[in-house]
């Protein structure tokens, strides 16, 4: 009787066993992420470690995708079932604790990695080749780190990546060609690192909608062909240079465009204030000198809400087709060599209650020109507060101290007014 009942329950025990270990032979993690993952915790100063950190919960002595327990590997990273039943790891998103360390060749041994984020810590070196074996990733954050070397071309064959986040680097180098193969880029962010060299040709990559390549020390003219589907360009704060090319007038879809602080010449083709989805127009700090009139101008359907082309050596008098802009809330064209008069209707388009369907100018700045003429009388009716404007240091008859836009600097003297010549 006794026996069999010890035969009973040792059948049962062995059964449970037998369930236990498929359990958690289902639950382990495939063994090379294992080790990927040693090797990335191992890649990391131990004292940039805060034991309350996502890595210093990291202990090897239990199974990283094993969520039984919840002390060990409380984030970090993410797991999920393979088809063939292992655990693999897919996403890494460690916290910005400034973790300080260098990013190990065996990253790119996490074959499954959907996703790797390691921004916001202090990450130096360079970033390793072997990262192109992540042929599954789809979005990639190394930025706001002390990453230098170049941007391995072999990154061109990340296949999936949509999001590419490379900001606040050291980065130096050429932005490798490679990039054109990028196919299902979305976002580009490459500013504020130390990368040399051209534009290059990104015509392939048509879903890309972000381009942020600005505080970079990138050179040449702008002529390799952008991706038509862009909704945000910016390469402010480069070295770029030669005429503002006639391709950017194939971005229909282009909403933003950040060209200041760079170093681009001659006049702004008129059609570039027509493309149909501007709303934010940046060509601050260039050495641009003429706006030329838009053909067929059709101000009335822009989308522009804000332009800025201060700091440039424009010549000729204040365009009218700007103030027929119905969105237009900001324009700046302070310093540079604008003369003539202010038209009146610069003056109607600030006066809120004169306008009918159509925003008010907030900004308007024209300082630092040589505008002349008497101030048209309807600023004299703008009420205090409505507007931040300024049209110090031009050739104005007068200009009323009384009025806030004529506070904080005089005009330019008789002579240098009569100097002046208007062409460029
Ligand atoms: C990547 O994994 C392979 C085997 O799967 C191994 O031979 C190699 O050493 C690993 N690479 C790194 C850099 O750890
Ligand atoms: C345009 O760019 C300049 C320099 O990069 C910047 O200072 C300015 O604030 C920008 N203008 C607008 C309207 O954002």
């Amino acid at each position: 009787m006794a026996a069999v009942g010890f035969g009973v329950a040792s059948v049962i025990v062995a059964m449970v066993a037998m369930a236990l270990s498929i359990c958690i032979a289902e639950a382990i993690t495939y063994p090379a992420d294992v080790v990927a993952l040693r090797e990335l915790k191992a890649a990391i100063d131990p004292a940039s470690i805060h034991s309350t950190s996502c890595v210093g919960s990291w202990d090897f002595s239990s199974d990283p995708c094993d969520d039984l327990s919840s002390t060990v590997f409380v984030c970090g990273f993410q797991c999920a079932m393979a088809d063939d039943q292992t655990m693999r790891i897919t996403s890494i998103t460690l916290d910005g604790f400034g973790y300080v360390g260098t990013l190990p060749a065996s990253l790119g041994n996490f074959s499954s990695l959907q996703l790797l984020d390691m921004s916001g810590n202090a990450f130096h070196g360079s970033i390793p080749d072997s990262i192109s074996r992540l042929t599954l990733l789809s979005k990639l954050d190394l930025s706001r780190n002390s990453l230098s070397g170049s941007i391995p071309p072999s990154i061109g064959q990340l296949s999936s990546l949509q999001q590419l986040c490379l900001s606040y680097n050291l980065l130096g180098g050429a932005i490798p060609t490679s990039i054109n193969s990028l196919l299902s880029l979305e976002r580009l962010y490459l500013f504020n690192n130390r990368l040399t060299g051209g534009i290059p040709a990104m015509h392939n990559l048509n879903q890309l909608l972000f381009f942020d390549a600005s505080n970079n020390l990138l050179s040449g003219s702008l002529s390799a062909p952008l991706p038509p589907s862009l909704m945000q360009l910016s390469l402010r704060g480069n070295q770029l240079q030669g005429r503002l090319p006639e391709d950017l007038l194939l971005l229909q879809q282009l909403e933003v465009m950040d060209l200041s602080s760079n170093s681009f010449t001659d006049a702004v083709d008129g059609a570039l204030f027509q493309l149909p989805s501007l709303q934010q127009l940046n060509l601050s700090n260039n050495k641009l000198t003429a706006i030329s009139i838009p053909e067929d101008v059709d101000a009335g359907s822009s989308q522009l809400i804000a332009i800025d082309i201060s700091y440039n050596y424009i010549h000729g008098s204040l365009p009218l087709f700007l103030v027929e802009m119905k969105k237009l809330s900001a324009l700046s064209l302070r310093h540079n060599f604008l003369s003539g008069a202010i038209p009146i209707q610069y003056a109607l388009k600030a006066v809120a209650s004169l306008l009918v369907g159509a925003q008010p100018l907030m900004r308007l700045y024209l300082d630092g020109n040589y505008l002349a003429g008497d101030l048209p009388a309807p600023f004299l009716r703008i009420s205090p507060g409505t507007i931040a404007a300024s049209f110090t240091d031009n050739c104005l008859l007068s200009c009323p101290i009384s009025l806030p836009f004529c506070q904080g600097g005089s005009q330019k003297s008789q002579s240098e007014c009569e100097h002046f010549t208007s062409l460029p």
